[in-house]
């Protein structure tokens, strides 16, 4: 165990803030999967409103999650068998449901966020026949307190990812194999903690897990008039977004892991991320709304990235195309 001083565990008052931005992503991928952008059968069971958002919002979610699901793919052909998921700050993400509906086998998947969200994530699963059918392994049994649940190799659990202590020993409770290979996800989660925690998470990944990719979804260029724009809208929402240091660049992303001694790292703009997705793919999503004028979208791209770093050399090869 890394000899370090943890934060307090009592919820700060921020915090809650934080919690409420799952409720706002996780309508904004309902209400752009109702419209066609993307296949998810599940994202309804967990969130039950959406409002119509602007095209540039959906189509930045399409990016965002084409983009993130793009090296969960290149993770998966390298990884085999043995492979693990671990998403952070997983709010009510569907990955779980997807994979399973694409007969995609992991020795485990780990799902984290705060209890008060994992304890809701508990209740519609447990509540849900599609979900808890998909989650329901033959002869598992499923386990569950008010804020985790484990069934086979899928686990939900609540923890604060601050607390470095109590997140090994929930994955211990996970039966998580720290030799095998391991994808961590974090999609618009890292910004939100202090940068101190986020160094310490890294660094407690580099030398627990051998084999290791990490992919972040987040903003980078904040430092221009369009990104203090944001982070006036975001702040008005009562997030402090206690880790936007690292969001200046792309290459303050890739430092991050650098400068924890991850073995490599690289990062893109969303810009270059839509570009490419195959362009038959462009084309249909591009069909379902009109856009008015495409420089808000280019402006968006411009500011949202997709990071790796990677522990190991299993997948220093992982690239955009
Ligand atoms: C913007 S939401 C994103 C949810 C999901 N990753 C997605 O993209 O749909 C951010 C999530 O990070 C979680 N989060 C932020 N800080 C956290 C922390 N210190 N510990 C656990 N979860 C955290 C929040 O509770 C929230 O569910």
């Amino acid at each position: 165990m890394l000899n370090v001083r943890q934060p307090s565990l009592e919820l700060q008052m921020d915090d809650e803030a934080v919690i409420a931005t799952n409720d706002d992503a996780s309508e904004c991928k309902r209400g752009a999967v109702q419209l066609g952008y993307w296949e998810d059968r599940y994202v309804t069971q967990f969130i039950k409103t959406s409002h119509r958002r602007a095209p540039e919002i959906n189509r930045g979610y399409y990016a965002r999650v084409k983009g993130v699901e793009r090296f969960i793919h290149k993770f998966l052909e390298r990884a085999g068998d043995k492979a693990q998921i671990i998403n952070l700050g997983a709010g009510f993400d569907t990955l779980y449901w997807r994979l399973k509906d694409q007969e995609v086998r992991l020795s485990s998947f780990v799902e984290i966020d705060f209890p008060s969200v994992t304890s809701r994530k508990c209740y519609f699963i447990k509540r849900n026949k599609q979900l808890l059918q998909r989650i329901h392994e033959k002869d598992q049994e499923v386990k569950l307190s008010p804020t985790d649940l484990h069934a086979g190799p899928y686990h939900c659990i609540g923890v604060d990812l601050r607390n470095i202590g109590e997140l090994e020993n929930k994955l211990h409770q996970a039966e998580i194999n720290f030799s095998h290979p391991t994808l961590f996800i974090s999609e618009c989660v890292l910004v939100y903690i202090e940068n101190d925690c986020v160094n310490r998470l890294l660094t407690w990944i580099q030398t627990k897990f051998p084999s290791a990719l990490f992919v972040v979804y987040e903003m980078c260029n904040m430092n221009d008039t369009f990104g203090h724009v944001m982070l006036e809208n975001m702040r008005a929402r009562g997030c402090t977004l206690a880790g936007i240091s690292s969001c200046k660049s792309l290459e303050t992303q890739r430092q991050r892991f650098e400068e924890n001694n991850w073995t490599g790292s690289k990062s893109w703009d969303m810009v270059e991320i839509y570009k490419s997705i195959p362009n038959d793919e462009r084309e249909r999503i591009e069909k379902l709304e009109f856009l008015d004028e495409q420089e808000l979208l280019v402006q968006l791209f411009q500011h949202y990235c997709v990071c790796i770093g990677w522990v190991g050399n299993q997948f220093s090869d992982c690239d955009l195309d």
